[in-house]
């Protein structure tokens, strides 16, 4: 099925997004022990969830929300509803501070104290409470979980502080996996990389760019995919070739999301030491206590991948690499052929764990 937007899609949230596709979306929220309420959405078929399925969790990238997974031009090119036809049980988490988990039990977002949170507290509480929450409610043991860029990376900081989370994930496919990305050359960038702090001084101690937004549903639609376009170019030299002009109408009205200014002061700290850190460089993220079974998907053009550190830091456990040659960042998410690419190794992937649908079907028997 190809993908009509209708209106403006920018004004469109993923209950909207998700309904052009002919799916629905239930709506969880969960609290962290720091008081963050984060929101869960769990992708429903038409047949509703079946009880006993196994689940798959996807967690976004840096500044963007759970819509990042069902951004497509055309519903096979998401993958969360592939999975869902295969028979799984399908949940897009939401960090703290993007559009869907923005509540505190104390803070209000006007609040500096809101704000104040890195890498380090995404994978403290956000993963855990949001990974305890589901299988605490589908009363399953292990999930499978999907991370692209820094939802991957949040997942292995969790995994290296956390050893019993470990037991919980059966099988971690990380798209675009970063954890030491290599040094930006941009002229406007770089310096920054020197004292990562001035970056508060420009932004505030804050959200980053909190009227992008707004300026995306003032600037007409040509123009604001332009802009993005242009930028994504001139900080990380993408191109995007690979990537249908269709598919950057759909997705770019939708790739921002809120963050904290910290989160990205802490990128800026990694890349300038070279070293998966905690914020501050207060110590290094210990990836040799990471014992899952982990899938990198990554593009040998991806000037944020660097795949030799990363295998190096994952010792410890079992990996497997693929490598989509000429792929960007974005394209293991939106290239012309990221189905074959992409999205079908990793439904092979859990054929091999699962035994495929017929076997996932026969297993349920409940529909909820
Ligand atoms: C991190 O370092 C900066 C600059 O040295 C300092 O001002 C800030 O208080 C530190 N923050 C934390 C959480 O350690
Ligand atoms: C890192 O974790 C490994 C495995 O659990 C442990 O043997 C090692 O001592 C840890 N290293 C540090 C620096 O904590």
């Amino acid at each position: 099925m190809s993908l009509y937007v209708r209106g403006r899609p920018v004004d469109a949230d993923i209950d909207a997004i998700v309904g052009q596709h002919g799916f629905a979306v239930e709506t969880h929220t969960t609290t962290t022990e720091d008081g963050h309420i984060l929101t869960l959405h769990r992708i429903v078929g038409v047949n509703g969830v079946r009880a006993g399925a196994p689940v798959v969790y996807c967690h976004h990238g840096l500044m963007t929300n759970s819509e990042l997974w069902v951004l497509g031009d055309a519903t096979e090119r998401c993958l969360p509803f592939k999975l869902v036809a295969e028979g799984y049980d399908v949940w897009l988490g939401n960090n703290r501070g993007n559009k869907y988990s923005n509540t505190h039990a104390r803070w209000d977002l006007e609040d500096k104290e809101y704000w104040d949170f890195s890498i380090d507290e995404f994978a403290r509480y956000d993963i855990p409470a949001s990974i305890g929450y589901i299988l605490q409610l589908t009363g399953e043991t292990v999930l499978k979980y999907v991370g692209f860029s820094q939802g991957s990376s949040q997942l292995f900081a969790s995994l290296a502080m956390n050893r019993e989370l470990n037991g919980k994930i059966q099988h971690f496919t990380a798209i675009s996996p970063v954890l030491v990305p290599q040094r930006l050359t941009h002229p406007v960038v770089a310096p920054l990389m020197l004292n990562p702090h001035y970056i508060e001084y420009i932004f505030g101690p804050k959200a980053l760019l909190p009227f992008v937004p707004t300026v995306n549903s003032w600037l007409p639609s040509g123009l604001f995919n332009k802009v993005i376009d242009v930028s994504l170019q001139v900080l990380f030299q993408w191109n995007g070739i690979n990537i249908p002009q269709s598919q950057k109408q759909v997705g770019y009205p939708h790739l921002y999301s809120t963050s904290s200014v910290k989160s990205v002061i802490h990128w800026f700290q990694i890349i300038r030491d070279q070293q998966f850190q905690l914020f501050n460089n207060t110590q290094s993220y210990n990836t040799s206590n990471i014992d899952t079974e982990v899938l990198l998907i990554y593009g040998d053009a991806d000037c944020l991948v660097n795949i030799e550190k990363t295998c190096e830091s994952l010792q410890s456990c079992k990996v497997e690499t693929v490598r989509c040659p000429s792929y960007e960042h974005m394209d293991t998410l939106w290239a012309k052929d990221v189905e074959n690419r992409v999205f079908n190794v990793i439904l092979d992937k859990y054929r091999d764990i699962d035994g495929g649908r017929e076997a996932i079907k026969s297993s349920g028997s409940l529909f909820l």
